[in-house]
């Protein structure tokens, strides 16, 4: 898809159709409006009609901001997609309102996203030119071009990130999301650094090793740098990248392992959002770290009872190799921390437990850690991007069921309860003293991956994650 601005007259534009966003029929002409009332048009629900005739595509919008017009654009793209047309222009203005462009063009490239790599030539997304006319806008002109560079860069990083999510595991493994940040890197002026699994043992890393170790990919810690002239503060991006979770040898049922490639979801959006710093001129230098990980089964795959020493020297008793996540993570967050000083904000990303989708449902983000401000803005900063989020509370009771008799801690709670917040518990046993506050666990087990189109997200990964950091990254300073 082709968007583009373009300041002339929309009637001198050239375009096989015209969209037009209807929210109020009285807007429209006394024929339209006798020809959408007969069929019964839905004003509510983005409703969509092409007038042949006229060659022009009615959509309809209660609301024409946010979500609501993000939602009427996408609905708009997917409909037209179907019929056979190459371009299509539209008026800024709609119904005496001037849209905002940035609402606008999430609607159109995150609903227009298909995954079609797998499917025969025939089906294939064609290329769509999208003219869209500010000749009446009140808006300066450099500001909406910048508006749509800035959403072009985040939308086509989200959908960067919901391919390589949905990319098949045996395409898919730890070398690849390697190679992945490594070209990541190359186009963004970015540092990468690839470790793998020599120095994984070398540095004390067993957690993270032991998970990766009956895979015949080798694991890869992946660190990619961002760093502006003079930063004005350090965040740091931690992801779990399993880029296949079979469960170990505490083995998934059949139907639990399908579409486990979304394993790979934390460090994928980690990825995205590292993608898009350059382009948003990013004023803090941000760190992405990545566990890429295949936990399989064989005769060299690790056990429930074994105990793991993590980085920072805890012990680990395994219990559940199915739980691998929090172990990959334990030792990523040491890592981060060795490696990276005087950190404003750690984030880390993962798809860890099944609980937080029963919990909160397949939408939603459950954000975990010590700060209860800096939890309540990373639930503002989600939900102004468009993405649900919220907190699940740790407390003192449920922190006491991850203990271990054997070991430092368990890598599964005694309690069937709570399960996304005792991962959660699990990971702050990773996080140093002077992290706690600035440290916040993200679990997007839910709406990584959902096998369901819902909105503008489609069937299968949606991204999650991208699009809540960058505007947290946005409003820090605010
Ligand atoms: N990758 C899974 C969590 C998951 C579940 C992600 C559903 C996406 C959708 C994770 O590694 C896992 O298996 N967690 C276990 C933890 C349990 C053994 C304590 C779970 O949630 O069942
Ligand atoms: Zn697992
Ligand atoms: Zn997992």
């Amino acid at each position: 898809m082709n968007i583009k601005l373009s300041k002339k007259d929309l009637h001198t534009i050239d375009s096989d159709i015209e969209l037009v966003v209807v929210k109020d029929l009285k807007k429209l002409e006394k024929s339209t409006q006798k020809l959408l009332k007969k069929i019964s048009f839905d004003l509510k629900s983005f409703d969509t009609y092409f007038d042949a005739s006229k060659n022009i595509f009615y959509v309809s919008s209660a609301k024409l901001k946010k979500e609501d017009l993000k939602l009427c654009f996408s609905s708009a793209i997917r409909n037209i997609k179907k019929l056979n047309i190459k371009s299509v222009k539209f008026d800024l203005i709609q119904n005496d309102k001037e849209l905002k462009i940035d609402e606008i063009v999430e609607g159109l490239v995150l609903g227009a996203y298909e995954f079609t790599k797998y499917k025969s030539a025939k089906n294939k997304n064609k290329k769509m030119n999208i003219t869209i006319s500010t000749k009446n806008s009140k808006k300066n002109e450099e500001v909406l071009k910048k508006t749509l560079a800035n959403t072009l860069a985040i939308t086509s990083s989200v959908n960067m990130v919901r391919s390589i999510i949905n990319t098949p595991p045996e395409d898919y493994f730890p070398a690849t999301m390697a190679n992945d940040a490594k070209n990541i890197a190359s186009q963004n002026n970015l540092q990468c650094i690839i470790h793998g699994e020599e120095y994984l043992i070398k540095n004390g890393m067993n957690a993270m090793f032991n998970v990766g170790r009956a895979s015949r990919h080798e694991s890869q810690l992946i660190h990619l740098s961002y760093k502006p002239k003079e930063p004005k503060g350090k965040i740091v991006l931690v992801g779990k990248g399993l880029t296949y979770d079979s469960g170990g040898l505490s083995l998934k049922s059949g139907a639990g392992m399908v579409s486990m490639k979304c394993d790979k979801g934390g460090g994928s959006a980690v990825l995205g959002i590292m993608n898009t710093l350059k382009a948003l001129s990013c004023e803090y230098e941000v760190h992405g770290i990545v566990g890429a990980v295949e936990n399989m089964i064989g005769g060299d795959a690790y056990k429930p009872d074994d105990v793991l020493k993590a980085k920072n020297g805890k012990t680990i008793e395994v219990r559940n190799t199915d739980a691998e996540g929090r172990l990959v993570l334990a030792d990523c967050l040491c890592y981060a921390q060795d490696e990276i000083k005087d950190i404003d904000y750690i984030f880390d990303y993962a798809t860890l437990t099944g609980a937080c989708v029963v919990g909160v449902g397949q939408y939603t983000t459950g954000i975990m850690g010590n700060n209860e401000i800096l939890k309540r803005n990373a639930v503002l900063s989600a939900l102004k991007s468009g993405e649900y989020a919220t907190t699940l509370d740790f407390n003192r009771y449920l922190k006491k069921t991850i203990k271990s008799d054997i070991a430092d801690i368990s890598n599964i709670a005694s309690t069937r309860y709570g399960g996304a917040i005792t991962a959660g518990l699990f990971l702050d046993n990773f996080v140093e003293k002077e992290n706690k506050e600035k440290w916040i666990h993200f679990d997007i087990a839910g709406p990584a991956f959902v096998e369901k189109e819902w909105g503008y997200n489609p069937y299968g990964a949606s991204g999650a994650g991208v699009r809540m950091t960058i505007e947290f990254l946005k409003n820090i300073d605010k």
